[in-house]
């Protein structure tokens, strides 16, 4: 089959790649020029493992190739999947000019029926807006279907999240795009990949709620670790023996910073902002936001506290990444805690094994440092904000020797804090006995 991918982010490239590895013709388009010359001369516009060799591959075997125009693909290819972002708008709700851009387009360029599939993440809806602005502005006559396939992938695992799927959602209206779909995905099939085959507005829905789950699921064990603090408990074995509960699960039952990155933060105020204009308040998901927010500022205060009040401080942030195996900034705690402690006059040394200098989105005034020893040299507290491999077995003791105040505030609980008091460092960390 032929497929048209719109957008080459997180979600496109690896779709695109992952397509063309099935054994179809995939051409990528995406309007930011610079992201398609990267991909032209076989370089990556972001970090995502494993995704460069599938890449090259398919690229290499000629079934898979970039462009700039969506003209093009959309008289090229018989399936077109939109995969543009869907940031937050104004009071919270997704923003949709891109989806709505493409579907335009895709409209005006179309020569005969396309199935249309809306991948990004969008409100319960959108499907039929988008089938509104195609029909709006495709030539009388031209047949075409609007359906929804939410992608689960995470960052860091994306080709093998989305090689290897929990399950595959396809919301489809009609049985002509049913089929296709089916057939799109038929290589899923073979490896038993569960399909949930429902309607347009479920499978939009479905996303948000996976989405609000899991961000509920981490404000939920972040409260355990603030209760665990005030209590003197230990959540680490809180969370343990609660995801021993098979009903419950181990995963995500972390505590930290608090949720970040492209998709919890944006997803869930863009579902209670549609749910409140369709007469729904949800509590338990705002609760989750508002639980989250409060969490960064926790951070920061276990962060002063560790500085004490000598002044000037310096503080050496280690991994800037909202979590390991990804260069994504989108709302990484980092990020917040770093403008936190500038505000408070702290000077912010930083290291993350990817993001380098001059990333969108790193405060003005954060130093980069080569390592975890240069940004640990001359600080008053190491605060570590990503659980990057790379800092679970640091040489403690060299940290010691270059820091100015031996203190770690440690939001990954990465460390033993017994071993790390040994060693002389003023240790918290989240949700732990002190
Ligand atoms: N990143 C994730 O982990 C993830 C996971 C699941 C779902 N999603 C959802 O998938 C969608 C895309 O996310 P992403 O992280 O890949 O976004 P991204 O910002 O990395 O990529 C989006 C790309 O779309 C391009 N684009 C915008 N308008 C275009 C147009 N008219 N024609 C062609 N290209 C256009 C942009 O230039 C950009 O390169 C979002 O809705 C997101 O919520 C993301």
């Amino acid at each position: 089959m032929r497929i048209a991918i719109v957008g080459t982010g997180y979600v496109g490239l690896v779709t695109g790649a992952g397509f063309a590895d099935f054994g179809n013709q995939v051409l990528c388009v995406d309007v930011d020029r610079a992201k398609i010359e990267m991909l032209e001369r076989g370089q990556l516009p972001f970090y995502e493992p494993g995704l460069d060799d599938l890449i090259a591959r398919n690229v290499r075997e000629r079934r898979l190739r970039f462009g700039l125009s969506l003209e093009e693909a959309t008289r090229w290819g018989e399936a077109i999947f939109i995969c543009v972002g869907t940031p937050q708008g104004e009071d919270g709700r997704a923003d949709l000019k891109y989806v709505d851009a493409a579907a335009r387009t895709i409209a005006r360029s179309m020569n005969g029926y396309r199935l249309i599939v809306q991948k990004s993440t969008v409100p319960v809806g959108t499907a039929e807006r988008v089938r509104e602005i195609v029909r709006k502005h495709a030539k009388r006559g031209v047949k075409f279907d609007v359906v929804s396939n939410p992608e689960f992938l995470r960052e860091g695992t994306a080709v093998e999240n989305w090689m290897r799927p929990d399950r595959v959602v396809i919301g489809a209206d009609s049985k002509r795009a049913r089929v296709l779909l089916r057939e799109i995905y038929s290589p899923l099939y073979l490896i038993e990949t569960p399909m949930v085959v429902t309607d347009v507005r479920t499978a939009e829905l479905i996303k948000y709620a996976a989405n609000a789950f899991l961000a509920t699921k981490i404000s939920f064990i972040n409260e355990m670790a603030n209760l665990s603090e005030a209590l003197g408990a230990d959540v680490r074995d809180v969370a343990k023996a609660m995801g021993l509960d098979r009903r419950i699960g181990p995963k995500f039952l972390h505590p930290g910073p608090g949720f970040g990155g492209s998709c919890l933060p944006k997803d869930t105020r863009a579902m209670t902002d549609f749910a409140r204009k369709a007469g729904v308040r949800l509590r338990i998901t705002e609760a989750a936001v508002e639980t989250n927010d409060a969490q960064r500022g926790i951070a920061v205060r276990k962060v002063m506290e560790a500085l004490g009040g000598r002044k000037p401080h310096t503080a050496a942030i280690l991994g800037l990444s909202y979590k390991p195996d990804t260069d994504d900034l989108r709302e990484a705690p980092s990020l917040d805690i770093a403008r936190s402690l500038l505000r408070r006059g702290v000077r912010v040394r930083a290291y993350d094994p990817v993001v380098r200098e001059g990333a969108a989105g790193v405060p003005r005034g954060v130093v980069f440092a080569e390592n975890a020893y240069d940004a640990a040299k001359g600080a008053d507290v190491l605060v570590i904000v990503t659980e990057w491999n790379e800092f679970r077995r640091l040489d403690l003791a060299r940290i010691r020797r270059v820091m100015r105040r031996r203190a770690i505030v440690d939001l990954r609980n990465i460390y033993d804090p017994a071993s790390v008091r040994r060693l002389g460092f003023d240790y918290t960390s989240v949700g732990r006995p002190t």
